[in-house]
């Protein structure tokens, strides 16, 4: 029997990347995998008649897919497909740590992985005069994408306005790294490094190609090497992205963990087939049976 497969995408994020779905269902066919893609809107979950449920289109699975790639961020549902026994990728615990840059900080705390001092906050709490440092820092919300959700603070007029914008809002806050407008995203299959991309902007402290920055392939020495399987050690990761800043020296800062990872950066600086070799990954995980449920 074919293995079948669901690829989840929410419409918005499905519209901007129809190049890559299509690239993901021409690969699986090439490798006799039946690859549905699926948007979330259309799937519904939680418990019926005492037992966890999976709906699709309102109607009970007549089939569960023996795994789920999931390109959307919602991790009760990798958790209920994982409940279920079916393998998701990523795995929950990646998506519920990696999709909260306070989650992440915390969790990797103490394992060895240079990093900013980062304080977890709400905005509300910027203006009761307890500061945990001192200016400039960057202000963050803890689930931000794409750089909108970052904000340099150099002083207290910055500070009311970045309050003003996220009101409520979850926050990290860090010192300023010591080289701005660079960081460097590192491609991660499984426990293996496929790729990484220097990404740099001249006219922003963001680094964010959706910003209008730079890309270019980047080659890790021993040392960057080691500091990211530190991390790799800490997680059962499927694909990720983990991305670094630098400090003054050009040394490495970890930054944060993608768990739903562009790769566009990683096609325009290198000829790596990820689609190919992701597919291939999880055949082989689901072989062994190394999954995560
Ligand atoms: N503490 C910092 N110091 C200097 N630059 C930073 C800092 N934090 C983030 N940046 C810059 O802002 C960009 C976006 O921040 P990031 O934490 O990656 O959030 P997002 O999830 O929105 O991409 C980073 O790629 C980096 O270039
Ligand atoms: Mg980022």
């Amino acid at each position: 029997m074919k293995t079948k497969g669901w690829l989840i995408y929410e419409a918005e994020h499905a519209k901007k990347n129809r190049a890559f779905i299509e690239w993901f269902l021409d690969e699986a066919r090439e490798l006799d995998i039946e690859l549905d893609f699926i948007l979330q809107t259309s799937i519904s979950f939680g418990v019926r008649n005492n037992e966890l449920a999976i709906l699709l289109d309102g109607a009970q699975l007549m089939e569960a897919p023996d795994f789920v790639i999931m390109r959307n961020i919602d991790p009760l549902f990798n958790e209920q497909l994982e409940c279920l026994g079916i393998p998701c990728f990523n795995s929950h615990l990646v998506s519920v740590i990696c999709n909260d840059k306070a989650k992440t900080h915390q969790y990797l705390a103490g394992q060895g992985v240079p990093m900013l001092d980062t304080f977890f906050m709400t905005a509300d709490e910027l203006l009761t005069g307890n500061l945990p440092l001192p200016f400039p820092f960057v202000i963050k919300t803890r689930t931000g994408r794409g750089g909108g959700d970052v904000f340099m603070v150099e002083d207290s007029d910055q500070l009311q306005a970045v309050h003003a914008e996220l009101s409520a809002r979850s926050i990290i806050l860090q010192p300023l790294a010591g080289s701005l407008g660079k960081d460097l995203r590192v491609y991660v299959l499984g426990t293996e490094i496929v790729g990484a991309v220097l990404r740099s902007n001249q006219t922003s402290f963001k680094a964010n190609f959706t910003l209008g920055g730079q890309a270019e392939a980047y080659i890790l020495n021993e040392w960057e090497l080691t500091v990211v399987n530190k991390i790799i050690q800490q997680f059962d990761f499927g694909l990720v992205g983990i991305d670094f800043l630098f400090d003054e020296n050009g040394c490495l800062l970890f930054n944060e963990i993608e768990d739903v990872v562009g790769c566009r950066t990683l096609c325009l600086t290198s000829d790596i087939n990820i689609v190919k070799r992701y597919l291939e990954f999880i055949l082989q995980k689901l072989a062994t049976g190394e999954t995560f449920t």
